[in-house]
């Protein structure tokens, strides 16, 4: 890791933190509109497939879960802030219902009543293969770039272990000074993303632009940078 990432290392927010975030509204990362990255690129992630199982980490309320159910396909997410699951049903006008997970103890699951969409209550790295089974595709936004950057071994193994073999993962990150800025989100630089998945999956990079806003030269950054990687299985 470069000495300049170092300066982020160790900083850890902790899920309370989150739900706090939630409560006062502090949720500068939510898009009112579908991800301009992921409409851009959905033909690559889709490779021609219909019905295709998407898990979103850390989904928040992403309106791009509505977008891709409205397309026929199925949305798992997981989420510690209740409240941001229970805006995204009654923000996008969905019916919807609540029940225990048996197998993750405390952890609620919510369901439109289509049930295309089936929102996991509960910390991410309670999941499993076992309990939600594997993907087809996966839409990582704001979430590699969320998780404690000491965390980002774990959460690789965990993204790993719940790719089907026809997987195909669409991962967003950001790149900044992180000298200016002690985030989240935190910078993740492409070499990284390469240590993490490379060894078991294909990784090719497919969009890199320079999306610096307002709100990001409040944090005190001159320059961001998001990349978008586009990363399937190895076939053994
Ligand atoms: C930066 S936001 C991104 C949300 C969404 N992906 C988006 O693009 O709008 C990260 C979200 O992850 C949630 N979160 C953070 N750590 C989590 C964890 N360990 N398990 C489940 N959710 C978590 C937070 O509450 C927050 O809503």
């Amino acid at each position: 890791m470069s000495d300049m990432l170092k300066t982020q290392e160790d900083r850890v927010v902790d899920l309370k933190e989150w739900a706090q975030r939630w409560d006062e509204n502090r949720i500068g990362f939510h898009k009112p509109q579908v991800h301009e990255m992921l409409e851009s690129k959905i033909d690559k992630v889709l490779a021609e497939r219909t019905g295709v199982r998407f898990f979103f980490p850390l989904c928040g309320k992403a309106v791009d879960m509505k977008w891709l159910a409205d397309m026929g396909h199925s949305v798992v997410g997981v989420e510690i802030a209740e409240k941001a699951i229970q805006q995204f049903f009654v923000e996008n006008n969905l019916t919807y219902s609540e029940e225990a997970v048996p197998a993750i103890p405390g952890a609620k699951v919510f369901r439109n009543s289509e049930k295309s969409i089936s929102l996991y209550n509960c910390d991410l790295y309670s999941l499993t293969s076992s309990v939600v089974g594997q993907f087809g595709a996966i839409w990582d936004r704001g979430s590699l770039v969320a998780i404690n950057p000491r965390d980002r071994e774990k959460y690789a193994s965990l993204i790993i272990s719940l790719m089907a073999k026809d997987c195909r993962y669409l991962l967003s990150t950001l790149m900044y000074n992180p000298e200016l800025y002690d985030g989240p989100p935190f910078a993740v630089p492409g070499e990284q993303v390469h240590d993490l998945f490379g060894e078991r999956c294909n990784v090719e990079q497919l969009l890199s632009e320079n999306v610096t806003e307002d709100r990001h030269r409040a944090w005190g950054v001159n320059y961001l940078i998001e990349q978008l990687h586009l990363i399937t299985p190895k076939i053994c």
